[in-house]
């Protein structure tokens, strides 16, 4: 069997006394568009945060590409080729768009590089284009979700995770970053989405895992997931 891209087992996280995260393991391949469902409170955010080095887990491993990476420091998982859209964009409000994302860029790289970066950032997302020496925090929630994606892919993942992209976005803008999300994908990078909407994300996912307090309910493709009566009654709001 080919080793998976990412691997968390048996994974606990605390804060303090509470067990947030109750010993999951998770796989995702080389390639794959992979969504984490779940509702308030599930867990998904304290999982992405740990896997991204932010939240340190209490047991368990994670492993990427091969390597052990849950006593690394962020910075040096960022640098692995693994990236994080976190949770509210978090976005810098008194930047401009254009330096919003040269902080995504790895500081090192200079001249070409970075500005190929760019180009590629602006082929995908041309309202950022437009927009370059607007401050952040004047754009749309949408715009803003863009540039946070945006600025993760200034740094090369090869492993996007993305948390909640459609929170608080009209049904058109939710429509424009899942049609991104596909096009970065098919570009080659592998995609982690955490996502309560559990409509759409699966209707974009190759496979879904389901997290309930802190446990993996459910593991399936995506479409038999949609399908499936207890995602159904519990997250497509049917039954
Ligand atoms: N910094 C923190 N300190 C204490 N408890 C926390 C902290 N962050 C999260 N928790 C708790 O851990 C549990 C999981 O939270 P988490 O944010 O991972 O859920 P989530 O699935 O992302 O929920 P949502 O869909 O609402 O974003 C919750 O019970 C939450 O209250
Ligand atoms: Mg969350």
């Amino acid at each position: 069997m080919p080793e998976a891209m990412l691997e968390l087992k048996n994974v606990v996280v605390r804060y303090g006394g509470i067990e947030a995260v109750r010993g999951i393991s998770i796989n995702v391949s080389q390639g794959e568009f992979l969504t984490l469902i779940g509702g308030n409170g599930a867990g998904k955010s304290t999982t992405l945060r740990t896997i991204s080095g932010v939240k340190k887990l209490a047991e368990g491993e994670i492993y990427f590409e091969g390597e052990r990476i849950d006593a690394l420091p962020s910075h040096e998982i960022v640098e692995m080729g693994l990236s994080q859209v976190p949770e509210g964009r978090h976005i810098f409000p008194r930047m401009s768009v254009r330096e919003n994302l040269s902080m995504g860029a790895f500081s090192r790289k200079g001249g070409k590089a970075l500005s190929e970066d760019f180009d590629r950032v602006f082929e995908l997302f041309a309202v950022l284009k437009e927009r370059e020496k607007q401050m952040g925090g004047t754009l749309s929630g949408g715009e803003q979700q863009m540039l946070a994606v945006g600025r993760a892919l200034m740094s090369h993942p090869r492993l996007l995770m993305l948390d909640e992209p459609s929170m608080g976005l009209a049904p058109l803008f939710v429509e424009k970053i899942f049609d991104l999300l596909r096009k970065v994908h098919e570009q080659g990078t592998t995609i982690l989405l955490v996502e309560q909407n559990a409509q759409v994300a699966l209707q974009i996912a190759d496979r879904g895992y389901v997290l309930e307090t802190g446990e993996i309910v459910l593991e399936d493709d995506a479409d038999k997931l949609l399908t499936n009566d207890q995602v159904r009654k519990a997250y497509l709001g049917e039954g």
